[in-house]
């Protein structure tokens, strides 16, 4: 039943060549939920897969990026929308990017029939490549990748940005009208400190016509994360696996990999046994056991402290890993990143391990279908009793569930 509730949801929510998250909260095309929503499709419709890779990338700026949010079709019930944003692409959009994992998911649609996908992949393949270019040329610290917006890591309101929020003090932001809290409680939404500095940072940009040399100049807000790093690093690992089934020369992206293999190492915090993020401007840690922190079997990176780390964290939830630990003081089982579990997070996490040989993998995908079996399809759920949040009918939950979390799914 649940399978065909998730095709029904991933219809529901196609919007003719791209898929929205889920109607009033999100109306438009988001880059990773889209990339997600490929994989859902891939179960059941492998032409409707690519197409939805192939608008995203439609997107596409001059400079390779791939921006965050396609706004497609006008909607008064979203801000902030493109009058604010002031996107400079072939399409009206937002002015920066999203954790990248189109190449990734790209290659497990191929895999679904490589003889069919082989045009369009090789179509694709150098605006991938391009759009890595982009994050290699702008976002590295040490290798490691920068977030210059919270909404760029996706992990909107993760403690990963708290301290780099508040060294920002939000003058002349003005008067606006948040629309989120409109279709979710504003409990499990970021609060009105956050949103002010979003705000600020979408006007910063605007400003400076989204010149990336411009914005790096005296840069408030420059934070160096595992999501991004991470799953660059996957995402150039498949790449070359692509180019090489293309047979391109995939040196660049080889040099690419080491970088941020290396560059993965500047967020090992040693004081707290993990992966962390590092406040590339004021220079602190974040100090916080996220879900991106165990996104490095993701990445091809073991190391025996995240073991440790993991279990410690699972043995205090039943569905997964939470997107903070429960045991830090900033916990809050409801509100977006800073608590709740998030079906996507899962499956990268549960893939990675399972690459790895490691066993908590097929344990992972266990406890993701026991949630969404129960709980539905939400955006993301209280990690304590697996309560619906966020908005319902979602996306990227029902392609978790297509393409790796179903009993019925094979060889994920
Ligand atoms: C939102 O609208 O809340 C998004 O997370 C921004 O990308």
């Amino acid at each position: 039943m649940r399978d065909e509730q998730a095709r029904a949801i991933l219809k529901r929510n196609d919007r003719g060549g791209y898929t929205i998250p889920t109607s009033g909260l999100y109306p438009y095309q988001w880059n990773w939920d889209s990339a997600f929503a490929a994989v859902g499709f891939a179960a059941f419709d492998i032409d409707r897969a690519w197409a939805e890779i192939e608008t995203l990338f439609s997107g596409q700026w001059n400079n390779g990026m791939v921006p965050h949010i396609l706004f497609h079709v006008p909607d008064d019930g979203y801000f902030p929308n493109h009058d604010v944003w002031q996107g400079t692409g072939p399409i009206p959009s937002s002015g920066i990017s999203q954790p990248p994992v189109a190449a990734t998911m790209a290659r497990m649609v191929l895999d679904k029939d490589p003889e069919a996908g082989r045009a369009r992949m090789a179509a694709l393949y150098p605006r991938m490549v391009a759009w890595h270019r982009w994050f290699m040329d702008w976002r590295l610290d040490q290798g490691a990748v920068c977030v210059t917006h919270p909404w760029e890591a996706g992990r909107d309101n993760a403690p990963d940005w708290d301290a780099a929020m508040a060294a920002i003090t939000p003058d002349g932001v003005g008067d606006y009208t948040r629309r989120d809290t409109s279709h979710v409680d504003s409990s499990m939404r970021p609060t009105k400190y956050d949103y002010d500095r979003y705000i600020w940072l979408v006007q910063r940009g605007a400003r400076l016509g989204w010149d990336e040399a411009a914005m790096l100049q005296d840069t408030p807000f420059r934070v160096a994360d595992p999501t991004m790093t991470f799953i660059l690093l996957r995402a150039t690992r498949d790449l070359i696996a692509l180019g090489q089934m293309l047979s391109k020369d995939v040196g660049d992206l080889e040099n690419w990999a080491t970088e941020l293999e290396a560059g993965a190492q500047t967020l090992w915090n040693t004081q707290l046994g993990c992966y962390d993020s590092r406040d590339v401007v004021g220079g602190s840690w974040s100090v916080s056991i996220s879900n991106a922190s165990f996104l490095c079997w993701y990445a091809g990176l073991d190391a025996p402290d995240m073991r440790t780390r993991l279990a410690e964290v699972l043995a205090l939830t039943k569905f997964g890993v939470p997107s903070l630990s429960p045991d830090d003081a900033r916990f809050d089982g409801k509100r977006y990143w800073r608590g709740p579990v998030w079906g996507m997070m899962n499956m990268m996490i549960g893939m990675g391990l399972t690459e790895m040989g490691l066993p908590q993998g097929d344990a992972l995908k266990r406890s993701t279908a026991d949630l969404i079996a129960t709980h539905g399809f939400a955006e993301y759920f209280d990690p304590r009793d697996g309560s619906p949040a966020g908005g319902g009918t979602f996306t990227w939950t029902a392609a978790v569930w297509l393409a790796w979390a179903s009993p019925n799914t094979q060889g994920a």
